[in-house]
């Protein structure tokens, strides 16, 4: 694949090597003090990497637990942390239980408050206030970032959005492989927080997301592909195995 400008690619040979390079990346952001706190996802992609990330910063006499710093992009309306379901619960799972991060240095928007659209306003103003320094994003089949579905404007704030079937179906795994039980909603940071992030760092592995990283790449920036509209933003690493990058 070629990329004429933009994002800087990077294509590894295994989800492996993608997982060891993205902890990598992330340690770095992670144990800088002097970076502003660092914008984190949820996904299968996360796994592994999260999985490499673990033993990174376990390691690291730098790591210290109580002086963690990160927003997450999205959390489902009405899931909470006791939820496992939630994106609070795959976070306190995979990183905050196993490295001993307090949850309160973990942020992600609340999924249980009573008005969702308050919640995406309040959360968008503590992200403003501190800033983001490396974004980490995953992937969605149908070009989505956070939760910022086709068609989505490079300028859409942090707000409550109505989920497509296509994620809700893509999601189900975590329901019972049933998508009817994927909440209808979700609070997401928009590509307009997300492109001012300092740095962003998109990560894509597998062949089911070959042809719509080609389209994030190739084509014009454009509303039916949300990750497109980082083509604009002038720090932006994509990292991807090769299955991801062959038709
Ligand atoms: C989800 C999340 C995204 C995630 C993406 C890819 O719906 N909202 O933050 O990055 O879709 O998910 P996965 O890594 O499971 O393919």
């Amino acid at each position: 694949m070629s990329v004429a400008a933009g994002p800087c690619l990077e294509v590894l040979p295994t989800e492996e090597a993608v997982a060891t390079r993205g902890a990598t990346l992330l340690a770095e952001a992670l144990l800088d003090p002097q970076r502003p706190p660092t914008g984190l996802a949820t996904g299968r992609t996360m796994l592994p990497l999260y999985g490499e990330l673990r033993p990174l910063l376990g390691a690291d006499k730098r790591f210290e637990p109580s002086g963690w710093r990160s927003f997450n992009l999205d959390e489902y309306v009405g899931l909470g942390p006791d939820d496992p379901r939630s994106f609070a619960a795959y976070m306190a799972r995979y990183l905050g239980e196993p490295l001993g991060i307090p949850a309160a240095r973990m942020q992600l928007p609340n999924g249980l408050a009573p008005n969702p659209h308050l919640e995406a306003l309040r959360y968008r103003q503590q992200v403003q206030t501190h800033g983001l320094g490396l974004q980490l994003l995953g992937l969605g089949e149908n070009g989505h970032v956070g939760f910022n579905e086709p068609p989505c404007d490079a300028f859409a704030p942090c707000r409550c959005v109505e989920l497509s079937d296509a994620t809700r179906q893509q999601n189900a795994a975590a329901f019972g492989g049933e998508a009817k039980a994927v909440p209808e909603r979700a609070i997401t940071l928009g590509l307009a927080d997300i492109l001012a992030a300092e740095e962003v760092l998109l990560v894509v592995t597998g062949a089911n997301k070959s042809s719509v990283l080609r389209r994030v790449l190739q084509e014009p920036p454009q509303q039916l592909v949300p990750a497109s509209w980082l083509q604009g933003h002038p720090n932006c690493l994509v990292i991807a195995d090769r299955s991801a990058v062959c038709v």
